[in-house]
């Protein structure tokens, strides 16, 4: 079974991104190969500052070996390492109707947003299924937010194989299953929205300690007095509190909310302390990647050979299949 996701290096890895998809493509990692990338053709849609692409993509790669991803059992390479891609973009676009991509809501939420509407970003379910399709993917571990984009990959590959599906099984592609993570929906940020770079909420994985606590402590929270009884369910600071904690200790959390007497600093604290000690063994291993100063580029090399290796054939079997070989 082949596991892929991609990750775009738009930013500093924020804990939205280690429990939305880090941490559950690290966990699949046991049950099959999986392919992981820094998407950084995607990335250039949104980033054109070569100084902090450059940057970004080495620093993701970096954190993501730090967070646990073993490259012993799988591939981390980055999206350009392996250009056929866009090549294989090409080529779905020309069955891709219009309609689909007008559909996609990511697409709608950035131009809402104030992004320009380049054709790089219309297009970027297009990339995205040849991301998936390029790898003979079977199952690709997203956060919600990608579901759209996984539902017009599959109608994109049942296109390709309904125009171009020939031989004994009629398949060009086979159809890839996604993995939504459902536990961790929506991580919230510091003011009670998604948490995402664009929104400015964001508790880094590797922040500084002093940083940390301050963004911690400026989670937004209402008014309820240190004495009256507080509702954990709509609070970030529990929600947060949640994913880091074991079930005594949220239990712990959830009767001090209902209970009354405890002010929000002191749940605030009781977090920080709680995620600073999560993050310590990942902190621990970033320093010994951080003291072999090749080591990262290294992998990446491995990985975009491994890569290179599957895209090449998935790229000679769509060539014959659409007649631009024979
Ligand atoms: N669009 C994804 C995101 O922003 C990143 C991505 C690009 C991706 N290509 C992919 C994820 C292929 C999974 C599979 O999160």
């Amino acid at each position: 079974m082949r596991i892929l996701s991609g990750i775009q290096p738009s930013g500093v890895l924020h804990i939205g991104n280690y429990f939305g998809m880090m941490r559950p493509a690290i966990a699949l990692q046991s049950e099959g190969e999986a392919f992981y990338f820094i998407a950084d053709y995607h990335a250039l849609t949104s980033l054109h500052d070569p100084n902090a692409m450059r940057e970004n993509s080495h620093r993701v790669a970096l954190d993501f070996l730090a967070c646990g991803l073993d490259p012993e059992r799988g591939a981390l390479f980055r999206q350009s390492d392996v250009p056929q891609v866009t090549e294989l973009a090409w080529v779905l676009s020309t069955v891709t109707p219009m309609g689909l991509l007008e559909r996609c809501h990511s697409y709608k939420d950035k131009i809402a947003r104030g992004m320009t509407a380049s054709a790089g970003l219309f297009t970027y379910p297009v990339l995205m299924a040849a991301d998936i399709l390029i790898y003979d993917s079977d199952v690709v571990p997203v956060g919600k937010d990608q579901k759209q984009h996984l539902e017009v990959t599959r109608d994109i590959a049942t296109k390709i194989n309904e125009t171009f599906g020939s031989g004994p099984d009629g398949q060009v592609f086979k159809l890839p299953e996604p993995r939504i993570q459902t536990a961790t929906e929506v991580v919230p940020g510091l003011d009670g929205q998604k948490m995402s770079k664009s929104y400015g909420n964001t508790i880094d994985i590797f922040g500084e300690e002093k940083e940390t606590r301050k963004r911690i402590m400026s989670i937004i929270t209402d008014s309820t007095p240190v004495d009256e009884p507080k509702n954990p369910e709509t609070s970030s600071i529990f929600q947060l509190y949640s994913l880091v904690a074991s079930a005594a200790e949220t239990n712990a959390m959830r009767e001090a909310f209902a209970q009354g007497g405890t002010g929000y600093g002191d749940f605030k604290k009781q977090l920080f302390a709680r995620l600073w000690e999560h993050f310590a063994p990942m902190r621990a291993r970033r320093a010994e990647i951080l003291a072999q100063p090749d080591y990262v580029e290294q992998v990446l090399a491995r990985g975009a050979e491994r890569a290179n290796a599957v895209a090449e054939q998935v790229m000679a079997r769509v060539r014959r299949a659409v007649g631009l070989r024979r």
